[in-house]
């Protein structure tokens, strides 16, 4: 069995180094040449764990090859997937464009039957809007369309596409359903759930908003702790106790971000407006999740009579931990605040691609956590990166001018930080004092 995928991003790279382990061939599509021929030479763009050794192996077994030719692999193969990104418009709505011109490219390319898949993801409809080209391009070459969205995590993707909790297939026939079942055989299966094509498409952002709820929900209780002398902390714990709530998803942080939360979330209330249906809570989710951002960076400015060029040093600048990504990632979002306010930045991150920072001034980056905490008059944390944990904090509060501390991912161990004479700053429980030293 030969499979393309068309798109190698997060997504697409990792699926086709994860199939060609598992021993189907696999030809990653793609019309970045300067990424393939990054690809080629194992030299790969995104920080995933585990990725490039598998990319490698994928490589020297022959199994997995990289190209920039979409009709010779679209001809060699008998499944194409389609992993191309789908950004959010200014609307909210999704961006569909690269998923249908990629549709428009494999139908004039197959030679005989192909079944494409799509595993961006898209809103509900999308497969038939994908169906109708494919019978007005591909004429009489018979195909099948199905859905089979991604569920991995950044940061774990390799982890997760090998042990997925469940694996959904929307189709319309048992021919399909079995085709891709077949595929994933040789992983740690979950469920294989098999519905229709528009229940799957639906599912993924069902799952997402979900998330995206749960994190909002956690960040709100967290600023009532605040309030009331509660602590989030043992709050947090003993909702997890209760397995209808579950235990993921309930750390209260700056919020959520990344390429697929906040884009899902809204693309899901375009879909629901689009079709008369009214979707307050998600709404209140949006609007909470971009408010929460303002509130910290508010507590921040709030700790100064006047911000203007006092520096701070913001350790993480991706989303989360374990990634390089930082596309809508709330650190740089604090940050851009802060500037406004009149701060100078220095910052850090292990992974983070900060080229976007790089060009404001206002912001110095710094090759690790200790130059990011010089003169600085407080730290924040911005991403729960394990590497800020163990920093020796008795050389960083040597190196800052001011000792404070937000963490705003209530990471560190809060009561050496108070020995250390510290003051600490997390989220949802009120601040102990200082210990003078
Ligand atoms: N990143 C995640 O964690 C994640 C998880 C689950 C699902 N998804 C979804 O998967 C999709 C892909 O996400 P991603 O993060 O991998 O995107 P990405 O932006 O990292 O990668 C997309 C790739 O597609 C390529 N591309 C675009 N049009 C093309 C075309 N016509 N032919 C060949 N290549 C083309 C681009 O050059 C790029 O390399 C999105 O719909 C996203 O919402 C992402």
């Amino acid at each position: 069995m030969r499979i393309s995928i068309i798109g190698t991003g997060y997504v697409g790279l990792v699926s086709g180094a994860c199939f060609s382990k598992l021993g189907l061939n696999v030809i990653c599509v793609d019309n970045d040449v300067e990424k393939l021929n990054r690809l080629q030479r194992n030299i790969i763009d995104i920080y995933e764990p585990g990725l490039e050794e598998l990319v490698r192996r994928g490589i020297d077994s022959g199994k997995l090859s990289f190209s920039d030719d979409l009709p010779n692999a679209v001809n060699k193969s008998d499944i194409v997937f389609i992993s191309v990104g789908t950004q959010g418009k200014q609307n909210g709505e999704l961006d569909i464009s690269q998923v249908l011109i990629a549709s428009h490219e494999i139908a004039k390319a197959m030679s005989g039957y192909t079944l494409i898949v799509t595993k961006s993801t898209v809103p509900v409809g999308t497969g038939s809007e994908i169906e109708r080209i494919f019978k007005n391009i591909a004429g009489k070459k018979s195909f099948d369309i199905a859905s089979n969205p991604e569920f991995l995590r950044e940061g774990s993707a390799v982890y997760d596409f090998l042990n997925p909790e469940r694996i959904v297939i929307g189709c319309k026939n048992d021919k399909v359903a079995n085709l891709l079942k077949g595929l994933y055989q040789g992983i740690n299966l979950g469920p294989v759930f098999r519905t229709n094509i528009e229940t799957a498409e639906l599912i993924k952002f069902a799952s997402n908003s979900f998330l995206a709820t749960k994190i909002t929900f956690i960040n709100e209780m967290s600023i009532l702790c605040e309030s009331v002398g509660a602590d989030i902390r043992d709050l947090a714990t003993a909702l997890k106790f209760d397995k209808r709530i579950g235990d993921t998803y309930l750390s209260p942080g700056p919020g959520y971000g990344g390429s697929c939360l906040p884009k899902d979330t809204k693309a899901l209330f375009e879909t629901a407006k689009n079709h008369d249906v009214q979707a307050p809570l998600i709404n209140s989710v949006i609007q909470a999740n971009d408010d929460r951002v303002i509130q910290l960076s508010r507590r921040v400015t709030n700790s100064f009579e006047n911000p203007e060029g006092i520096r701070i040093g913001v350790l993480g600048t991706t989303f989360k931990a374990n990634t390089d990504d930082i596309r809508h990632s709330p650190s740089i979002y604090l940050i851009r605040r802060l500037i406004q306010a009149g701060f100078k930045i220095n910052t850090y991150d292990p992974k983070g691609n900060i080229s976007t920072l790089k060009s404001l001034p206002e912001v110095q980056v710094c090759e690790n956590a200790y130059k990011a905490a010089i003169n600085c008059q407080a730290i924040i944390i911005m991403t729960e990166w394990e590497d800020f944990r163990v920093l020796d904090f008795n050389k960083i509060g040597k190196l800052m001018c001011n000792k404070l501390i937000f963490d705003f991912r209530n990471l560190l161990d809060e009561k050496k930080l108070l020995k250390l004479g510290f003051a600490y700053k997390g989220v949802g429980f009120k601040t102990p004092e200082r210990i003078k030293e």
